[in-house]
């Protein structure tokens, strides 16, 4: 793994106390279904969630859940509703969601103005809520560094694949060049048992402790599961439709532990 690659300045929004990122750098690795399973594990414990899909012009929380809903982001951003307006519940899950709009133009070339007002947006409904989650896009470019930076937890989603692997470690390599405050924690996702699991986490550990002197802690193993791919297809949450399939009960377990405040 590279360890120099350079941290893009931008000024950084204060936190949004009860935000957890979950990103990736690598496309494709289950940020979206484990950002939906893991709001609706904690929804289901009573906690009260709102979901942000922050893969802004490419969303599809929506999507994954069969949802079409009229208020969107991009409503926001044309001002045709505010951010608390464009707030949806989602009954069956028991949370809510701010969706995004999947090819919208706009949302996808936010300028840093733009990004810090939807952010300060986001600041203003968190208290309604204990707990905000942001599903970010894939990348690395400004609006995924600087959603990361307004949440105090970031949770990296990797898959044991060298690519996922070096694109988690250079994300977090940018927060920590760039001397974003907060937490990192890994999800190994994808993983063909949990000892590969804890495999590709200490790959990881090992180039963060190497290279950049810290350490993340292990916020939970996802074994791969088809059942994932079929809730996707159908567009039923995993936890409706596989409760007891291996996916949906390492993700319960991550949010047991996330409550319980332990990595
Ligand atoms: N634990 C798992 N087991 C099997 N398949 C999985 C698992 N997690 C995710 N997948 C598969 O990975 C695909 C990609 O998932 P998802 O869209 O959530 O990734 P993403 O990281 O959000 O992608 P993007 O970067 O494009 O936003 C899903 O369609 C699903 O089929
Ligand atoms: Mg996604």
């Amino acid at each position: 793994m590279n360890p120099q690659p350079k941290a893009t300045q931008v000024a950084r929004p204060p936190a949004i106390e009860n935000a957890i990122a979950i990103a990736s750098g690598k496309g494709g690795v289950g940020k979206t279904c484990l950002a939906i399973a893991l709001c609706h594990a904690l929804a289901k414990r009573d906690r009260s969630c709102l979901l942000f899909d922050g893969d802004l012009g490419l969303a599809n929380i929506d999507i994954q859940l069969g949802l079409s809903l009229e208020r969107n982001l991009a409503g926001v951003l044309s001002e045709k509703h505010s951010m608390a307006q464009a707030v949806n519940r989602y009954p069956a899950g028991g949370f809510d969601i701010l969706a995004g709009e999947s090819g919208s133009g706009a949302l996808s070339s936010l300028s840093a103005a733009q990004l810090h007002r939807l952010i300060d947006g986001l600041r203003d409904v968190a208290p309604s809520y204990e707990t905000l989650l942001l599903d970010l896009g894939a990348g690395i470019e400004r609006s995924v560094q600087l959603l990361s930076q307004a949440a105090p937890l970031k949770l990296i989603v990797t898959s044991d694949e060298p690519t996922s692997l070096t694109d988690s470690y250079a994300l977090m390599k940018l927060c920590h060049a760039a001397g974003v405050p907060g937490e990192f924690r890994i999800i190994v996702n994808m993983a063909a048992s949990r000892h590969d699991g804890e495999m590709t986490y200490r790959t990881l550990l090992r180039a963060c402790e190497t290279f950049l002197k810290f350490r993340p802690g292990l916020a939970g193993i996802v074994r791969r599961d088809r059942h994932v791919r079929e809730a996707i297809r159908a567009q039923t949450p995993l936890l409706t439709r596989f409760p007891n399939c291996d996916a949906a009960r390492d993700i319960e377990e991550i949010a047991g532990r996330l409550l319980a405040g332990t990595p």
